[in-house]
């Protein structure tokens, strides 16, 4: 008789949640065993917001955004008697394993969970941020990603008809990679992350060669990371002389049906993340890098810095200078 399972979702919700969760309910309830979904992401834990699954549950959220399961942040988990009370909620329930899907802080929760109660978890990765050490991809990065270039190229429409700069600023925490990849899949001129040395200098006196030279508009994507929406935008009004706006997308990046990469990718984590526990693997988390799906323990993951693929820094530095 295997130990019952329980899935959750936790921090920032992204979309490819969804399809993850019902993929690892069907696929754990093939494999035998009984599946609960805790709501509320680690708070659901505590509360004991924990149901066992029932197929209305995960059926007909495949397409739907976010996270079905709701999700938290847990400031309480970091104390040791909250983290008992959530232990004993699970005993109870007969429920001796665990999928979070989530980004490493989640991790790093459930692994302090398992040091202390020896609860087994699996990691499936998923943030916006794609700031997950180990992982070329977490899960909500391609709907973002699709997301913002809707977005700019709706902007692109007012910026060419008014002849105006336009300063959008993108979501990805201290990571630029959303900010990288959109700017280069939407042409922007300017692309400002932390990761990369930038120059306004050398990037104002390219913008005035090209307005002289007859440019009429600019797109500029900004990392929130780098704190430099409103000051660019300025920058350019007064130093370059264009009309500049500045555009914060905000949390509709966050949103929006998981595009068919998501979904698809959310399967394979799933599925891996079942097989994982199902092998006796304790604190696991789920990867893919150099196109290849494994999985890593969590402290490769969580003592390691997630690094952007310098061939794509390499291809987006024209844009910093
Ligand atoms: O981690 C996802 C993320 O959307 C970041 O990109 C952003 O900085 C942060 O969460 C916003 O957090 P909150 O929704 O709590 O304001």
């Amino acid at each position: 008789m295997h130990d019952g399972l329980a899935i959750l979702t936790s921090g920032g919700d992204s979309a490819g949640m969804n399809p993850a969760v019902k993929c690892a309910v069907d696929y754990a309830a093939q494999k035998g065993y009984e599946t609960h979904l805790v709501y509320d992401g680690l708070r659901g834990l505590l509360e004991d917001n924990i149901v066992p699954t029932t197929r209305e549950q995960v059926s007909g959220i495949i397409h739907r955004g976010g996270t079905v399961l709701r999700s938290s942040r847990c400031p309480q988990f970091y104390d040791i008697d909250q983290r008992r009370k959530a232990y004993e909620n699970l005993k109870r329930r007969g429920i001796g394993k665990l999928i979070v899907i989530g980004g490493d802080g989640s991790f790093r929760a459930l692994n302090q969970f398992y040091n202390d109660f020896g609860v087994p978890f699996a990691g499936i990765p998923a943030t916006i941020d794609n700031d997950i050490a180990g992982t070329d991809y977490c899960l909500g990065v391609d709907t973002a990603l699709n997301v913002i270039r809707d977005a700019v190229d709706s902007i692109r429409d007012t910026a060419s008809s008014f002849s105006r700069a336009f300063v959008i600023e993108v979501m990805g925490r201290h990571c630029g990679y959303l900010a990288l990849t959109s700017a280069l899949a939407c042409g922007a001129e300017v692309c400002l992350v932390p990761e990369l040395p930038y120059n306004l200098d050398t990037i104002g006196a390219r913008l005035k060669h090209d307005i002289a030279a007859g440019r009429r508009y600019v797109i500029a994507v900004v990392a929130e990371g780098t704190k430099m929406g409103d000051y660019l935008t300025r920058w350019i009004n007064d130093s370059i002389g264009m009309e500049a706006r500045l555009t914060v997308l905000g949390h509709i990046q966050r949103g929006g049906s998981p595009t068919v990469h998501d979904r698809i990718m959310a399967y394979k984590f799933a599925v891996a993340a079942v097989d994982a526990l199902d092998a006796g693997q304790t604190h696991s988390i789920m990867i893919y890098r150099d196109g290849t799906y494994g999985r890593l323990p969590i402290h490769k993951v969580a003592d390691s810095k997630y690094e952007i693929d310098p061939a794509l820094l390499k291809l987006a530095a024209p844009l910093a200078c």
